[in-house]
């Protein structure tokens, strides 16, 4: 193994190589290495070592298509060589201000022996924190048009690790966490949540981030990045084997899953590799393998917190719709309205008042369009939302002026219900309407099954509907926060204007689950699955945890302490504050920390945590250079120090604090909570305990 590292460096150094041809990469710090060869019955496949142990063994590379024979094998190495990139970018608003991206290159051009002679690329990236890979079909004379039946991509395990895993369901993220051995996954009999509108678990796969941990500390995840005009992927589980491999997203309607005119490339498949859990949520791998920003200057958007007329729906205390009836194909006031509707103009103002006062940018409206009488469980949906006709009582130029006033933005929100002609056909007219009114943020929704029928969420169709729906958007300089979306894969880095979505179990689950909601080891979970695909829209803050007045047999089960750290343990440039307008008010010291925390950030610095255990981040806030800290933990109670040495040299810090009480409990004593203000320093190193499900959440102040 030394003597091939020395060729590589060799290899990787210089423009060209004596070694023919070239099939051999190394990343930038030498740790990661990758070896790309084709067998002798001509079979592309590749293996990847991480300080020289093998992580993915021999693996194979391939596709099968609908109407000519399969890329398995015949194949030979026309050319290849290998490049070294280095660049630093900066996001117009993020995790962190500058990211580095370094990698070595390896191009691999095949041709297959047998007289159709057809061409295939591999393009491999290897990065300090992973691997990415991706096919590209070359423009060819034997080959116009591809109908991919399936994608072969192995990735081959050598050990049994610890995976956290959620089933490669075609429609839906929104299933809890499983954390079993590899060998032991088991996705067709998982037990699927009866709340879900719509799911499909076709095959022993799951959906991507999954993330594993190994016996000897090594961590992976295993995603996608820059999904475009392609399907979604899940990886197909070989429990026997230890391995992984691609299965596409496909539809009921075609026997294709995937369809594409050459010259195209496939997104990347991605491996990120660490030591240690805090660097799996400090890799950039993702982002990185998506194309720069093709939108240019975007500063229309502002990254905001905001609340909503929304939790109060969840939890029954109003409705989205406002009681209209069907009188001769027409939606009519027929004045038996239910007086349940949640989005008047008075109750919008209510959350504009509240906003304004505490530091929160915008205010989401749902329900506030006609065609919320027909969208949960009916089959027509198809012309039943409009998104440019607001209900009788809410008065759209008013609230919008009044919020301008206040300088609060309203957010939009668009529930398709899964009925894509209506949309498509809608958009301009709906993204104009929000250009005039001056607001540039949509929360989209997609409920239900997706209409055309047969099509899945996650397959092609939907992933040019999701795409297509942010590139329109973005002409109208409006931003897109899509719920029950395709999953994040770094595209944000292209179009900004993808600022977040949902893709997972988020906080609504708690308010009817009937599940018991999500546990307390939920977004200890998350935090290294999911959000290394990108922003989520996971709607934290609720303070009320038990919410008997509304529902009995439902609750959060964290701490309010918890609460208060997620807003720094999620990332997200819109980030809800969930909880109701008095529940906040009963409560004004723990809603100082909501008023305070960024939403914009410099710096990440994952302090310390373990998958599915707990997390401890701490982000520099762009605007003001003050800190914020967030700490979570599981259904444990843990012991956690705190060292500050993360701060800036040379200045002092107001630290105000807002720990778990010394009963607190999720489930015994949620609402416990002690607050403490202290001085620290770059030198402070302090410890904390955490309750049973509980948090930790710190603003760190400059002092002048
Ligand atoms: C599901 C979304 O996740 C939720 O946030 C929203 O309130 C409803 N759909 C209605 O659109
Ligand atoms: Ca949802």
């Amino acid at each position: 193994m030394k003597i091939r590292f020395l060729l590589i460096v060799i290899c990787t150094s210089l423009s060209s190589c004596w070694a023919e041809p070239e099939t051999v990469l190394v990343s930038p710090n030498e740790n990661i290495f990758l070896e790309f060869s084709v067998d002798e019955k001509g079979k592309p496949q590749y293996e990847v070592f991480f300080k020289n142990k093998a992580i993915i063994k021999t693996s194979t590379l391939g596709f099968d298509f609908e109407n000519t024979t399969s890329f398995l094998d015949g194949f030979e190495v026309l050319n290849s060589e290998t490049k070294a990139f280095n660049e630093t970018w900066q996001m117009p608003w993020g995790e962190q201000l500058d990211v580095v991206n370094h990698y070595n290159e390896l191009r691999v051009e095949l041709q297959e022996k047998s007289e159709l002679k057809r061409k295939l690329n591999i393009v491999f990236k290897v990065y300090n924190d992973g691997v990415g890979f991706r096919y590209e079909f070359p423009e060819q004379e034997n080959f116009k048009e591809a109908f991919i039946t399936e994608e072969n991509t192995e990735f081959n395990l050598t050990q049994d690790y610890k995976t956290f895993w959620i089933p490669g369901d075609w429609d839906i993220y929104e299933h809890l966490y499983s954390t079993t051995k590899l060998s032991e996954i088991d996705a067709k009999n998982y037990k699927v949540n009866s709340a879900l509108a719509q799911t499909s678990i076709p095959e022993n796969a799951v959906n991507t981030p999954v993330t594993l941990v190994g016996k000897d500390g090594i961590h992976l995840s295993f995603h996608e990045a820059a999904l475009i005009d392609y399907s979604g992927m899940t990886l197909k589980v070989n429990p026997k084997n230890l391995s992984f491999k691609s299965n596409l997203v496909g539809s009921r309607n075609t026997a294709y899953k995937v369809k594409r005119t050459l010259p195209f490339n496939t997104p990347w498949r991605t491996i990120q590799i660490a030591e240690n859990a805090p660097d799996l949520i400090e890799s950039n791998l993702i982002v990185n393998l998506n194309e720069p920003n093709k939108l240019g200057d975007v500063s229309w958007f502002k990254p905001m917190k905001y609340t909503g007329v929304w939790w109060e729906m969840h939890l029954g205390k109003s409705s989205w719709d406002y009681g209209m009836e069907m009188v001769d194909g027409k939606w009519t006031d027929t004045g038996k309205a239910h007086r349940k509707h949640g989005a008047t103009t008075q109750n919008v103002k209510r959350f504009i008042d509240f906003s304004a006062k505490n530091n929160i940018g915008g205010v989401l409206v749902e329900g506030w369009n006609t065609g919320w009488e027909r969208w949960i469980g009916f089959e027509d949906r198809e012309g039943v939302f409009d998104f440019v006709t607001p209900y009788p009582d809410y008065n759209l130029d008013e609230v919008t002026t009044y919020a301008k006033q206040k300088g609060v933005e309203i957010i939009m929100h668009h529930e398709t219900s899964a009925a894509t002609a209506t949309y498509e056909k809608q958009q301009d007219t709906a993204y104009a309407l929000m250009q005039k009114y001056g607001m540039h943020a949509v929360k989209s929704g997609y409920v239900g099954k997706i209409l055309p029928k047969g099509e899945f969420h996650h397959g092609q169709y939907m992933v040019n509907q999701y795409n297509n729906a942010a590139i329109k958007a973005a002409k109208y300089q409006v931003a897109v926060n899509a719920h029950e979306p395709i999953k994040a894969t770094g595209l944000r880095r292209t179009y900004p204007n993808i600022i977040s979505r949902e893709g997972l179990r988020g906080q609504e689950f708690n308010a009817w689950s009937g599940d018991g909601g999500n546990p307390p080891e939920h977004l200890s979970i998350v935090a290294f699955t999911r959000m290394l695909a990108g922003p989520i829209d996971f709607t934290p803050g609720i303070f009320n945890i038990k919410f008997n007045e509304y529902k009995k047999n439902n609750q959060v089960n964290t701490t309010l302490a918890h609460q208060l750290a997620l807003y720094v343990v999620i990332y997200s440039p819109v980030q809800m504050a969930a909880d109701l307008v008095e529940h906040y008010e009963a409560n004004p010291k723990p809603l100082e920390f909501i008023k305070d925390v960024g939403v914009d950030w410099s710096k990440i610095k994952v302090l310390n945590g373990e998958v599915g255990e707990f997390v401890t981040i701490a982000r520099k806030e762009r605007k003001t250079g003050n800190w914020f800290l967030g700490s979570i933990t599981d259904e444990n109670s843990r012991k956690i120090k705190v060292d500050f040495s993360f701060l800036d040299e040379n200045q002092k810090y107001e630290a105000k604090i807002y720990k778990d009480g010394k009963s607190a409990h999720w489930n015994e004593n949620p609402l416990d909570i002690e607050f403490e203000t202290i001085e620290v320093t770059k030198s402070s190193k302090l410890d904390f305990k955490l309750a049973e499900g509980g948090g930790l959440a710190i603003s760190i102040k400059k002092k002048d």
